[in-house]
């Protein structure tokens, strides 16, 4: 798939999956996106817990009962080690956040859905006792839960703004 057909195609998806199991080949290149995706000092400080092993994924589901969970047929799991690499500064969050984005974009390319979940990791203490399932160190924080699995329901689109409100050539517009 071309990548701007990719970047529209990527939606959250929050419904069910087929049965379908996912190669692990499939796997590896979406991580592999992941792992190409810039990084502050190239520090490269975001890491990946893939899950496919069903007992595993039934752990997991059981800590975060949502559909996509429930249902996924792997989880990417990204971990963020909050290292000051510049300066005194971490870029932790960062490097993750644009790990995930490429993640996003691979799998949607190989006709894969997710969400992207991080809030719902941050609340009754979900991401520690995801760590302690997969033997994450305690130094490192599990920050981000992608399902992955070839939808069974239609994935819609979000509205977005159009671009004259949120981008500009040149100058801030203010538009109150
Ligand atoms: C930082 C961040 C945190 C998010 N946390 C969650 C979450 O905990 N649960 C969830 O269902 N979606 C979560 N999302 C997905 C957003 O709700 C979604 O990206 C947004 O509604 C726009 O929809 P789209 O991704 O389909 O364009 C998160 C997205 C981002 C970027």
């Amino acid at each position: 798939m071309d990548l701007f057909t990719a970047i529209e195609q990527r939606h959250c998806y929050r419904g069910g999956f087929t049965p379908d199991l996912i190669p692990r080949d499939h796997l590896r290149q979406i991580v592999q996106a992941g792992l190409q995706a810039p990084s502050g000092c190239n520090a490269q400080t975001t890491t990946f817990v893939i899950v496919d092993d069903p007992a595993r994924l039934a752990e997991i589901a059981a800590i975060l009962d949502r559909k996509p969970v429930r249902e996924a047929r792997a989880l990417i799991v990204c971990i963020a080690e909050h290292r000051p690499v510049y300066n005194g500064l971490s870029f932790a969050v960062e490097d993750c956040a644009a790990a995930v984005e490429n993640i996003l974009l691979a799998l949607t390319g190989l006709g894969y859905a997710s969400v992207w979940l991080d809030g719902v990791l941050r609340v009754n203490d979900h991401a520690r006792k995801i760590r302690k399932i997969l033997g994450v160190p305690e130094t490192r924080e599990v920050r981000i839960l992608l399902p992955v699995g070839r939808p069974s329901e239609p994935v819609t689109a979000r509205e977005k703004l159009p671009f004259e409100k949120r981008a500009w050539f040149n100058q801030y517009e203010n538009l109150t």
